[in-house]
This record gives structure tokens, C-alpha cells and sequence, in this order.
């Protein structure tokens, strides 16, 4: 299965992933591109250094999220992509791309969904004081961090936590989570969604 990995930011997901396949931990996938929206994102820097393929489009350069979506689906087309992994992406996919990927592009999000969805969900869940936190992983859809839940792990968060050392838990939860959801899917095969 050909992988692209979607990333706005660090990309430390990408490389959890990336280390993950080459060590044949995820048996069957390759990763096909790298695409970001933003030029200097240090996951491109991260992935050329791996020599994968990247991609970057800024979509204030098209006259339209259709556009630009369209643009981005030839590309995706053009590397034999089968299968989108959101990594630290910070766009909403509109409906040209999910109706091209169907079924086929999931997401990390850095809580347990449905709470504290958005940009800031580490940020947020220790600001309202919960004792326990975690990671989801789940189907995308039209929606902010609304689509069907794949996997979820619980983070606590102790009275002596800090923002950093939260956040931290959190990253080390996703860079294992995020490369064994990878595997499962690839090994079930894309047909067994649910
Ligand atoms: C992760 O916390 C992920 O859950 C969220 O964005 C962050 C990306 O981090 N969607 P990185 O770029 O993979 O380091």
C-alpha cells in the first residue's frame, strides 16, 4: 500500500512512521510522498533527508480550496497513492479530496475525541483540569476531528504534570500508537473499514 503522509509542522508522527517501515514493522506499506502546505516545515527537511518523494502546495497560490485540492489529487495520482495519513496537518480536507480517498485517509488527534477537538487539544484538556487525557486515531470525514474513532489510548495527567511533561506523554503515546493502527490497517487490507 502506498502511503502519502499530510504534514503541517515537526513531523515527528512522519518519523515514527517512517522509522517504523523501515524497520518492516509495517509490512506491505510504502511511503509514496510527503506533502506539506507549508514551505517551511521541518518534516520536509526530514523526509528529503530520508530521500522520500515530497510535495508542497500552498493553497493561498490557488483561486480556490477546489483548485488546490484538485491539483494535490493529480499529484497524489501521479505517485500511485492509495492510502492518506494525516500527521500535524492543519487543514480541513474539503470534500473534492475525501470524495477521491473515501474510506481512506485517518488522523491523529493529541486527545481522546469527542473532547477537546481542534488545534490546541493537549492545551486544552490540561487547561480544564482532567485527570486523564490520551490519543485518538480515527477515520476522517467532513468534519474537525469527528470521524469514525479507529484506536484510542489513555495519558493521565498526575497533580505534578506540567504542560511540557503532558505534552511529551502524549508524543510518546502517538509514535507508537500512530505506526501499529498503520499495520493493522495495511494488514486487514483497505476493504475492512470498520
Ligand atoms: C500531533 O500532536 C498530532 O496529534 C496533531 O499534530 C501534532 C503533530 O506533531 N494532529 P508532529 O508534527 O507529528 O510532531
Amino acid at each position: 500500500m502506498r502511503i502519502a503522509v499530510f504534514a503541517s509542522g515537526t513531523g515527528s508522527n512522519f518519523t515514527a512512521i517512517a522509522d517504523a517501515i523501515q524497520a518492516n514493522e509495517i509490512k506491505g506499506a510504502q511511503i509514496g510522498l510527503v506533502f506539506s502546505d507549508k514551505p517551511a516545515a521541518p518534516v520536509i527537511e526530514k523526509a528529503r533527508a530520508r530521500d522520500y518523494e515530497t510535495l508542497v502546495l500552498e493553497p493561498a497560490a490557488f483561486a480556490s480550496k477546489a483548485a488546490f485540492e484538485r491539483k494535490l489529487i493529480e499529484e497524489l495520482q501521479y505517485h500511485a497513492i492509495d492510502f492518506i495519513v494525516l500527521a500535524g496537518y492543519m487543514r480541513i480536507i474539503g470534500n473534492i479530496l475525501l470524495s477521491a480517498y473515501e474510506g481512506r485517509v485517518i488522523n491523529i488527534h493529541p486527545s481522546l475525541l469527542p473532547s477537546f477537538p481542534g488545534k490546541s487539544g493537549i492545551a486544552d484538556a490540561f487547561a480544564y483540569g482532567v485527570k486523564v487525557t490520551g490519543v485518538t486515531v480515527h477515520y476522517v470525514d467532513a468534519g474537525i476531528d469527528t470521524g469514525p474513532i479507529i484506536a484510542q489510548e489513555i495519558v493521565r495527567i498526575d497533580t505534578d504534570d506540567t504542560l511540557t511533561s503532558v505534552t511529551e506523554k502524549i508524543h510518546q503515546v502517538e509514535h507508537q500508537i500512530y505506526p501499529a493502527v498503520l499495520a493493522e490497517i495495511v494488514e486487514k487490507g483497505l476493504s475492512n473499514r470498520e
